[in-house]
């Protein structure tokens, strides 16, 4: 009895895969959605670095690895399961910011910066997993890696900032 049911289960979800692809092949193709997108991009690239990607990176770096002062051995690692959604809803606005620097419009060219611009976005998404599975030493080396984009993009196309930058990060 058991095992008949079990057929027909079986039968049936064949049989919806069937209408569900079917229903799918007789679909128009997506429309192109992206062409003529507009995108707001009033916020400079400074701004977006003071106001929106550095302030989440931040709280990345400050929330990973250790420090010892005068009162001793300090972990900077979340300790709740909310101190770790914090950082990793940070983590997301990394991986988003990615996306921000690339908008035609901001984008400096279609090279070297795209490349950066993708290394936010596969850093932060490290951190977010990291975050997700409360994993301190694979947080600690996204946060190594983002450092390094960041380093990477400023020398490129920036190198001025690269003083103020490790000078700010230095406190
Ligand atoms: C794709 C390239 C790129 C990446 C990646 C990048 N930056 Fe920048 N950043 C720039 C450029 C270009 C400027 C100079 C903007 C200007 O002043 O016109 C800048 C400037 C800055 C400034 C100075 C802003 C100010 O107030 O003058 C800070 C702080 C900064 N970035 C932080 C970061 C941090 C933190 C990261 C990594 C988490 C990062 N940036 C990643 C391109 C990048």
């Amino acid at each position: 009895m058991k095992k008949q049911n079990s057929g027909i289960i079986r039968n049936c979800m064949a049989a919806l895969i069937v209408v569900s692809l079917t229903a799918c092949s007789s679909e128009e193709p997506p429309e192109e959605v992206a062409t003529d997108a507009t995108y707001n991009t009033e916020l400079n690239m400074q701004e977006i670095m003071a106001l929106v990607l550095e302030p989440a990176s931040d709280i990345l770096w400050d929330s990973g690895g250790w420090v010892i002062d005068a009162s001793g051995y300090e972990e900077l690692y979340p300790t709740t399961d909310d101190g770790w959604a914090y950082v990793r809803a940070q983590a997301a606005i990394v991986v988003e910011s990615g996306n921000m620097l690339a908008l035609p419009g901001r984008a400096m060219d279609n090279d070297a910066w795209m490349i950066y611009s993708e290394g936010l976005s596969q850093a932060g998404m490290l951190a977010m997993q990291a975050a997700a599975t409360q994993n301190k030493e694979d947080f600690f080396q996204a946060g190594a890696q983002l450092y390094s984009v960041c380093t990477a993009c400023h020398q490129a196309y920036n190198p001025e900032i690269l003083d103020r930058f490790r000078e700010g990060s230095a406190d």
